[in-house]
């Protein structure tokens, strides 16, 4: 049988829960691929009651055999990666025999996270809210043809040299522009050359390994990372993260055709969070607000941060669903509603005393969608870890059902808790 190959990507704000799915899809596929992003990214993952943060390596990593690639369109930062690793070691699992890091990523480096962190301070209270991990200035940099990139830690004079020439241009923006330190090239080079003996030998041709997969007829798992809605073209601009993190990206990320790619699969938490600024038309900062952050451990898995909670958005998620040619979703969180006396569903907005029903582009005009609601009962009972869909109280059956209705796709999974087994399969992706 030829490879089947399905992209799984956030169809909110990110944190929907992406990790956990990625995880329990591996069963199926003989690979996992990142194509964007970098260690901005938090995918927590619970397997038998523990719990595993994954920020750049992907979430197949838990499953033995699994094969894990990070794809050209993903930046890497040397510590983060080593450092991720050296956790994943201590809790048990040895990732080095089984990820695969292309040497087109571009390295984040120190610089990076100093420029990150003085234009965030710079821009005061209309800062994106970023997570301070240097991905924008990273990715600016590739953009501009001036990256250093894995592959240039083959040649450490080279390096250096290319290093030496960046650090000029970060150290006068650091210092004339954002008034803040400069850094030393040399202890830069120093350090990042100081990862090159871990890194290099996981360092492959990714393109030619996942076209070898598939010629062998292995499934790959193609693992967004954000969500749409942070997208740098699609999203709430400027409030988004540096990449695209639409299905479409990730044939250019990975390298491979898109003709490749057979299925898109949205992952959607049951009601919605964002974290860090931004237009968020469902926002409540009511009590329903704290308890779905409280319930929902809405805290950002990189950073710690609280989350912003607010009611499901179907103009958002139809938006989603255009943008990236879902052929079903995934629900994820559905028992942090649980015991909610009413649930309410955003159906459309008020722009301007206009009725819309698909979320618009830009942070300016999502800033002016007044969201209209549709309310339903909700159910008192726990649907914490169920496995079987009719075991579901009715009322949560509907509010899937209606969720389905709304944005006009099925539903193909629901998640009912963080563990691999707490899930209801209706459709199998890889079916
Ligand atoms: P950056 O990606 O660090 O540049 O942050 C840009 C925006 O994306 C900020 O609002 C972050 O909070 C958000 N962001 C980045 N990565 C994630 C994620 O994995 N989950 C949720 N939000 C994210």
């Amino acid at each position: 049988m030829g490879s089947r190959n399905v992209i799984i990507f956030g169809s909110q704000w990110g944190d929907e829960g992406k990790g956990k799915i990625v995880d329990w899809l591996t069963e199926s596929v003989g690979g996992v691929v990142r194509f964007q992003g970098g260690h901005n990214a938090g995918h927590t993952l619970v397997i038998g009651g523990r719990k595993q943060v994954l920020r750049l390596i992907p979430s197949g990593m838990l499953r033995p055999d699994v094969i894990c690639y990070i794809g050209n369109g993903v930046v890497v930062s040397p510590e983060a990666l080593t450092k991720e690793i050296d956790e994943l070691k201590a809790s048990g699992v040895d990732p080095e025999p089984r990820l695969r890091v292309s040497g087109s990523c571009p390295l984040i480096l120190p610089s990076h996270v100093a420029l990150d962190q003085a234009r965030e301070a710079r821009r005061g209270n209309a800062k994106i809210g970023t997570t301070g991990r240097g991905i924008g200035p990273a990715y600016e940099d590739k953009v501009a043809r001036r990256a250093v990139r894995v592959n240039d830690l083959r040649d450490p004079a080279g390096f250096r040299a290319r290093v030496t020439d960046l650090m000029e241009y970060h150290n006068f923006l650091l210092t004339k522009y954002y008034g803040a330190e400069a850094l030393d090239p040399n202890a830069v080079a120093d350090e990042v050359l100081g990862y090159s003996d871990r890194i290099l030998p996981m360092v492959h041709d990714v393109p030619a390994l996942l076209a070898a997969a598939m010629a062998r007829g292995e499934n790959l798992l193609f693992e967004g990372a954000q969500g749409v809605l942070l997208d740098v073209d699609h999203g709430t601009y400027p409030f988004v993260t540096s990449s695209n993190c639409s299905a479409g990206a990730a044939a250019a990320g990975a390298g491979v055709g898109p003709g490749a790619l057979h299925f898109v699969l949205g992952i959607v938490k049951a009601y919605t969070t964002r974290v860090g600024g931004g237009p968020f038309p469902t926002e409540l900062s009511d009590a329903i607000g704290a308890r779905l952050a409280e319930k929902g451990n809405e805290f950002g898995s990189v950073t710690g941060r609280p989350r912003r909670c607010g009611w499901i958005d179907a103009p958002a998620l139809k938006r989603a669903i255009q943008l990236n040619g879902v052929g079903g979703l995934c629900i994820t969180k559905l028992d942090v509603l649980d015991g909610l006396e009413r649930v309410k569903l955003c159906v459309g907005y008020e722009v301007d005393g206009e009725r819309v029903d698909l979320l618009p582009f830009g942070a300016e005009a999502v800033a002016r969608c007044e969201p209209v609601y549709e309310e339903m009962p909700g159910w008192s009972e726990n649907t914490f870890g169920l496995t079987d869909y009719d075991a579901l109280p009715t009322n949560a059956r509907r509010y899937i059902e209606r969720i389905s209705t709304l944005v006009g796709a099925p539903i193909d999974i629901v998640s009912t808790g963080p563990d691999r087994d707490q899930t209801i399969l209706l459709r199998h992706p890889f079916a």
